[in-house]
Formats: structure tokens, sequence, C-alpha cells
């Protein structure tokens, strides 16, 4: 098993030193019958940056992803956030940890509008009796507070968050699962595929999503099979195959190509000159 870089000088510095992981995974094992999905894989995530996650088909990144956000229980290996030991056996374990996730399947109602959307499963009650027993909604207040935070990630394409999510285009309703884990994700937010279904315009405005929700001070993990986007927007790309992580590449230093013949096997990244590596790599 690979154990996680203990090499402090090497790790990406924060403005107090060397930055502990916000998320980290430590030899995490799934098996399905026969099949191991996961085989000791570990990831880090650091404060500030967007880590891209690629590999081949069936290299275990959804597994990796699912048990980050709670919805498979590893069969062995440790997570941590901000370095303390978590158990996430249910995705509603992994949001209060703070962990929000967008899911390649877009887990939107289309025939609901914007506001609700944002706020499904997490409906804002009015205040006194009439919220706490009466169970009544504050539409309103979450109408007010969907604009806000549409507005706040530069979603201004969206003009009325009463409208139905099925009218919206792929890319508008991609930015409201985007700004929905953007507003209450408060440490780390997860893309599968964001873009996989999405036309050059739309994924444009997602790229430019995804960075604002790092500008905004959430680390995002970005798992996508798009060589282009990620080598645009990573900070740091981890490779995953047959079931581990096998490098995390700096995308400064290496060519998609390398990242590519890495990532199918083809090329072993010992071979790759220093300043491909991301610091705290292999
Ligand atoms: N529920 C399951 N039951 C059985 N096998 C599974 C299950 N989920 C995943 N696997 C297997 O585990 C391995 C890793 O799958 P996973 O979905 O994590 O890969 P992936 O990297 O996300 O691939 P892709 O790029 O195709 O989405 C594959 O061999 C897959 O067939
Ligand atoms: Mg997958």
């Amino acid at each position: 098993m690979n154990q996680p870089s203990t090499d402090a000088a090497a790790r990406p510095t924060g403005p107090t030193g060397p930055a502990e992981p916000i998320l980290q995974a430590v030899g995490l094992v799934k098996r399905y019958g026969s099949v191991t999905a996961l085989a000791g894989a570990d990831l880090e995530l650091y404060p500030g940056e967007i880590l891209a996650v690629i590999g081949d088909n069936g290299a275990g990144k959804s597994s990796l992803i699912k048990a980050l956000s709670g919805a498979v229980v590893p069969d062995a290996g440790q997570i941590l956030v901000e370095g303390r030991p978590v158990r996430l056996p249910t995705p509603i374990a992994a949001r209060e940890a703070g962990i929000e996730t967008v899911h390649q399947s877009l887990a939107v109602s289309p025939s609901l509008d914007i506001a609700t959307n944002l706020f499904l499963g997490r409906e804002l009650r009015r205040p006194g009796v009439l919220g706490s027993v009466f169970r009544m909604l504050d539409r309103a207040r979450m109408r007010s507070e969907a604009a806000r935070h549409l507005s706040e990630l530069g979603i201004t394409t969206i003009q009325n968050p009463n409208q139905a999510v099925e009218t919206l285009s792929g890319g508008q309703r991609q930015a409201v699962a985007v700004a929905r884990a953007a507003a209450f994700g408060n440490k780390v937010v997860i893309m599968d595929e964001p873009t996989a279904a999405l036309g050059v315009r739309e994924s444009r405005a997602v790229l430019d999503l995804i960075l604002k929700v790092r500008d905004s001070g959430l680390p995002v993990i970005l798992i996508s099979h798009n060589m282009p986007h990620v080598f645009e927007v990573a900070d740091r790309v981890h490779v995953q195959r047959l079931g581990r992580r096998i490098a995390t590449l700096a995308p400064s230093g290496c060519s998609m190509s390398d990242a590519v013949a890495v990532m199918t096997g083809a090329l072993d990244p010992a071979e790759l000159p220093e300043e491909a590596l991301a610091p705290g790599a292999l």
C-alpha cells in the first residue's frame, strides 16, 4: 500500500506553513464479490485547490467518490476530515461533515422550481410555531436565499428562481446543482463528470463556476475524462489506476498525453521528470 507522503517540505504550503489536507483517504478498500473496486486507494485534498481525479473506465474513480460522499462504506481504510478520522455511513453523514457531492446523474427534480431544488431535504421553515409545529415552509426566504446563492456564483443567465428546473438548459441545470453544493458544502465540493453531457458554451460556464467555487474558499474534487478541462482548471491531478492512486501530477509540468499514458499504464510515473509530479505525489 502506498503510504501518503509525510514529507512536510513536499506538501503544498498554506499561509502558516505546510497545509494539512482538508479531506484525506488512506488505504481504502472496496470489494464487490470477486471484483476489487478500491485496492488501497489514497487521496488528499488541500485547502484552496481543485483536485482532478482521472482514470480509465473501471479504475475506481466513482467508488472512491462514493466512499468520500457516504454512498458506499469501504471494507477497510480510513477517511479523515481536517485530520480527524470520520465515519461516513450515509450521504447525510457526509453532508454533516461538510462534504457536498454533485453526482453525474444530477439529483435535481425537474418539475420543481430552482429555489425548491436548492433547498430539497433542507427546507427552511417559517419562524416560530408555524415552522416548528405546523412545519410550514418559508418560501419567500428560500426564494431570496436561492437568488442570493445564484448571484454570488455569478449565475446570471437564470433570472427567476421560481422557474421550473425542467425549463432550464442542461448547463443551467448543472449550474443549479453546483450552486446547491456550493451553498451547503462548508468544507468540500465533489463533482462527478459535471461537463460530460454539456456543449461547449455550457461546459465553459460550468468550468467558470468550478473556479469560482474554489476561489470562494471551497476546495473541489473534479472527476473528469475531459483532459482539456482537467488541464485548464486543476491545481493537481490524481491518477487512479486499478483501484488505487498511482500518481499525482502537476498539470503545469506535464502534457495531456503523459497524463493519459500514466492513466492507461503505458508510462510508469517514475519515468516522468520531477516537475511533472505534484508536491507530495507518488
Ligand atoms: N455495485 C457494484 N457491483 C459490482 N461491481 C462494481 C460495483 N460498482 C463498481 N463495481 C466494479 O468496480 C470497479 C470500479 O468501478 P468504478 O465505477 O469505481 O470505476 P470508474 O473509475 O468510476 O469507471 P468509469 O470511468 O467507467 O465511470 C469496476 O470493475 C466495476 O465493475
Ligand atoms: Mg465512474
